[in-house]
């Protein structure tokens, strides 16, 4: 329905604070994903629909659909919100059962609710209701403490005929520090008739090409790599189809860091620059990964933005290739080397 028919299909992972409307458009001014999941919409007894969020439904500016995410554990609250959300043009909702966060699992929602699987089958249960002919989505870890948790897991999805499974191949105990898990998500492309999309740890052409061949899954959704190389999108579907793929150069991300700064600036109701060097250093955070360890040094200290350009010229203003993996077992990217 949603993916594309004869090729794997790329979704870009939803982030937090990050895969907001400004980078949706810079996304897909990269080349852009096939399916997009909006950043989680916290749902409890006052929540309300967060309007920031709402607007990457309403702007929606990728040309392709856009699912809504969201994060809570009381059935009756999350239908209440899956009806509201039914009034915008979403391509379906997706229940967030992965985020390791301890102020958001010790609430036994997100990845706490691994923790009780007779729990998230009776709020699928309702959300298959609520939902419809809309389609169900959901995200998932393979388990709180141990894969073998997932088994029980992959019965209760089968049980509600959910629409697609993007399972995130690490349990919640291991956050984001280790290898994925593949073999765990292809006992669910085996167990379950709807497609499986594969997630975690894709860095580059290579390593999602292995995670397919490993996992045979529908897909792969990408996080990290893409806030790293926005890229990744168009040259795995050109890998997909056998086409040369594009080489990421020094110059390209200078470009994608203005393009960025531009749109994130524009979103920015008080524009105040000193802020919005700080803003950027979360993006530049992954952006650095692989580059010379100086970069992220003078890039933590920059205050304006001139300052922070002047840094940028100077690690990246080169036609030549950029480095294509960030450095395995540094603090945001771990365990990638499994598919290299
Ligand atoms: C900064 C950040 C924010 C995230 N926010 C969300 C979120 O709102 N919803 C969600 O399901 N996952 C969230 N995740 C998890 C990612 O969607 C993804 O599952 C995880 O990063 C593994 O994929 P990757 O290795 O491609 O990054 C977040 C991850 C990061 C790094």
């Amino acid at each position: 329905m949603m993916l594309p028919e004869n090729r794997a299909a790329l979704l870009l992972a939803p982030m937090q604070d990050i895969t907001d409307l400004p980078f949706l458009r810079v996304i897909k001014a990269m080349g852009g994903a096939d399916l997009y999941v909006t950043e989680y919409f916290r749902v409890h007894i006052h929540s309300k629909l967060d309007p920031y969020i709402l607007r990457s439904i309403t702007e929606n500016p990728t040309g392709r659909p856009i699912i809504a995410q969201l994060i809570g554990k009381d059935p009756n609250e999350l239908s209440r919100t899956v009806r509201d959300l039914k009034n915008y043009p979403i391509a379906g909702i997706d229940l967030n059962l992965g985020c390791p966060a301890p102020v958001v699992y010790r609430k036994q929602a997100g990845g706490g609710l691994l923790r009780d699987p007779d729990q998230i089958n009776r709020l699928i249960g309702t959300l298959r209701e609520t939902c419809g002919e809309l389609p169900l989505t959901i995200k998932t870890r393979i388990g709180f403490s141990h894969p073998d948790e997932f088994a029980r897991l992959l019965e209760i999805f089968k049980n509600h005929a959910i629409d697609l499974l993007t399972v995130h191949g690490r349990t919640v105990k291991e956050r984001y520090q280790t290898p994925v898990h593949p073999e765990t998500i292809r006992e669910a492309v085996h167990f379950l008739p709807c497609p499986v999309i594969a997630n975690g740890n894709v860095v580059n052409v290579t390593s999602g090409l292995t995670y397919l061949e490993q996992t045979q899954a529908a897909g792969l959704m990408i996080g990290r790599g893409a806030i790293r190389h926005p890229w990744i999108f168009s040259q795995l579907r050109a890998a997909l189809s056998k086409k040369p793929i594009t080489v990421v150069t020094g110059k390209m991300i200078l470009e994608y860091i203005q393009i960025l700064y531009d749109q994130t600036a524009r979103e920015v109701p008080k524009f105040n620059e000193l802020k919005h060097v700080q803003k950027m250093k979360k993006y530049l955070n992954y952006i650095v990964q692989g580059h010379p360890k100086e970069f992220e040094y003078e890039i933590r200290r920059a205050q304006q933005p001139k300052e922070f350009f002047r840094i940028c010229r100077s690690f990246l203003d080169y036609s030549g290739p950029a480095p294509d993996l960030p450095c395995e077992n540094s603090r945001l990217f771990c365990g990638f080397s499994q598919f290299l």
